[in-house]
């Protein structure tokens, strides 16, 4: 694989160069397919060894999730969308961290509006699960590029043109392999190049030294382990699939596909090539009035997550914020265009796993936290004076409904103020029915429900519990004039809201009653997603 895009320092300016060498990326996947692994073993490759082990410790890792208030409370912040940072290749590579397992939540949507590709793990005996679909969705909505990994090669495995299959028929999605596996489960023997046709073979021993052979060599190997249909597979492989298409990659249509066991250490240098090679750098991005390049030589960034402060007496949050341009230097002014009002960027910060550093400099395609008094909102916008906002940071429809049981009746004005203030910090959304009745609470992910509950007691003195709502659903409505959507209101005021921010919502009962409501109103809209404007 051949690095075509990294200019050098030398003969491109600063401010070019730096962002020509950033990858900003997620990682997706379905719980247990082995992102926490991988994350480990790409950091390793990545020169982080001596902070991998803070992703090592799984075990240690599962349980603080499941308490996060409690290390909230002991570090005064809790970090869980961090940010790991590590070269390679040249390449500055951003791993924006996506909360997983039960804290799934809306901020791991939202953070994928931050990166600039993706890498997708499959499980190659489960293949396309439920949150995986649901994370390619929302990264489809930005045409961001999928690089895919399929994990657990040295388990028991589906055969590999039936995982691809299922990855093109149910996503959509065009798959061009850059590697092969040979063999599965307690077979496999490593992958094949399908581009310089050698062969990568695993080490017994699982560490992350790995023989390379030529095709040649291979034929030997086969035949000491009864693999001969392999040469067929690869014959299939190398004339059946796709070929990779840079283009077609960069546009989201189409996904380059390692193989490989994130546990047994094979495969992951394959995928970082693939990634140094294929990734793109940070993208132009779009606000309200202009794209905005991300070589431009003044600073821009936006908000897309807000991480609250658990202790009561400080209320201050670290907003998240990711450069879409130019260089972010501590101590600098900022403009910040919803209140158009300056802010002073004292104490920038870097995130790594669970540690953090001041940032002395960023730029486009990195991500620092602010701290401030709840001045920064998700979907804000900082810039060096400019008026412009970025679009496209997201809300997404909840999944779980609630209203709100106060146990003293006598603080509802306090819990409109407090479901206010933490609807604007992103933690839940909320509902306000048109005819008076009781607000409905919003979620993405259940371990939500116990981080409102406890933030309310801990931060307001409100002890609230949840009750069931008649309500499964919410859909943001649009119409194509104000008199159409005020006539779709008027004729459903039983069934609709106000959402944090005033903007109209229909609750429904389940998705037939939705698909009702669609069907006798055919103009408008009901999406899933409203961005943040
Ligand atoms: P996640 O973050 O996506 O939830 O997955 P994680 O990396 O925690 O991996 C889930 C389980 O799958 C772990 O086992 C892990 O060791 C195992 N695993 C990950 N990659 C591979 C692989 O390539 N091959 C095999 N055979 N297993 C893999 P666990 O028993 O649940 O956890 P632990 O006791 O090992 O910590």
């Amino acid at each position: 694989m051949t690095v075509t895009d990294a200019p050098t320092e030398g003969n491109i300016p600063g401010i070019e160069a730096q962002v020509a060498r950033r990858r900003t990326f997620a990682i997706i996947s379905h719980p247990d397919a082995g992102k926490t692994t991988l994350t480990e073993k790409l950091l390793l490759f990545g020169g982080a060894i001596q902070l991998a082990g803070q992703v090592r410790a799984r075990g240690e890792r599962r349980r603080t999730r499941s308490d996060w208030m409690a290390i909230e409370r002991d570090r005064g912040i809790s970090v869980v969308t961090s940010v790991m940072t590590f070269e390679y290749d040249g390449r500055v590579f951003n791993l924006l961290d996506t909360p997983g397992h039960e804290d799934f939540s809306e901020d791991t949507y939202r953070t994928l509006t931050a990166v600039d590709s993706a890498v997708m793990v499959i499980d190659a005996a489960k293949g396309i699960e439920d949150r995986t679909r649901k994370l390619f969705e929302v990264c489809r909505l930005r045409d961001i590029p999928i690089v895919t990994f399929i994990n657990k090669m040295d388990r028991e495995t589906r055969d590999p043109f039936e995982v691809l299959d299922e990855i093109e028929k149910t996503l959509a999605l065009d798959t061009a392999p850059i590697t092969w596996p040979i063999g599965g489960g307690r077979d496999f023997l490593g992958t094949y190049d399908l581009a310089d046709r050698t062969v990568r073979l695993m080490n017994a021993s699982g560490d992350d030294h790995t023989d390379t052979i030529t095709d040649a060599e291979l034929d030997g190997v086969l035949e000491s382990r009864h693999l001969g249909h392999i040469r067929e597979e690869l014959e299939l492989a190398r004339d059946g699939c796709h070929p990779f298409d840079l283009e077609a990659f960069r546009a989201g249509s189409l996904t380059p596909v390692f193989w490989g066991s994130a546990l047994r250490n094979f495969g992951i240098k394959d995928l970082l090539d693939g990634l140094a090679a294929f990734a793109p750098p940070p993208r132009d991005q779009a606000a309200d009035t202009r794209l905005v390049h991300a070589t431009e030589d003044k600073m821009t960034a936006f908000v897309f997550k807000i991480q609250a402060n658990m202790d009561p007496n400080h209320r201050d949050r670290i907003a998240f914020v990711r450069l879409c341009s130019g260089k972010l230097s501590r101590g600098m002014k900022a403009k910040h265009v919803r209140s158009a009002k300056t802010m002073s960027l004292h104490t920038p910060q870097f995130f790594f796993a669970q540690e953090r550093q001041l940032a002395d400099e960023a730029y486009a395609g990195d991500v620092v936290g602010i701290p401030n008094h709840g001045t920064l909102r998700i979907g804000d916008t900082l810039t060096e004076g400019e008026t412009i906002t970025f679009v496209g940071v997201p809300s997404f429809a909840p999944e779980i409904l609630r209203r709100v049981r106060l146990e003293d009746a006598m603080k509802a004005k306090k819990l409109k103020q407090a479901l206010q203030e933490l609807a604007e910090e992103g933690v839940v959304q909320v509902f306000r029915p048109v005819d008076g009745s009781p607000a409905l609470v919003g979620f993405v992910g259940a371990l939500q429900l116990d981080v409102l509950q406890n933030r309310l007691a801990a931060e307001y003195g409100l002890t609230v519990g949840f009750e069931p709502s008649q309500y499964s659903l919410a859909r943001w409505v649009a119409a194509d004039t104000p008199r159409d959507l005020d006539e779709f209101l008027a004729a459903n005021r039983s069934a609709t809201a106000d959402d944090v921010d005033g903007d109209p919502v229909l609750l429904s009962t389940s998705t037939y009653a939705l698909n009702y409501v669609r069907d006798k109103w055919p103009k408008h809209r009901f999406t899933a997603i409203k961005e943040v404007q």
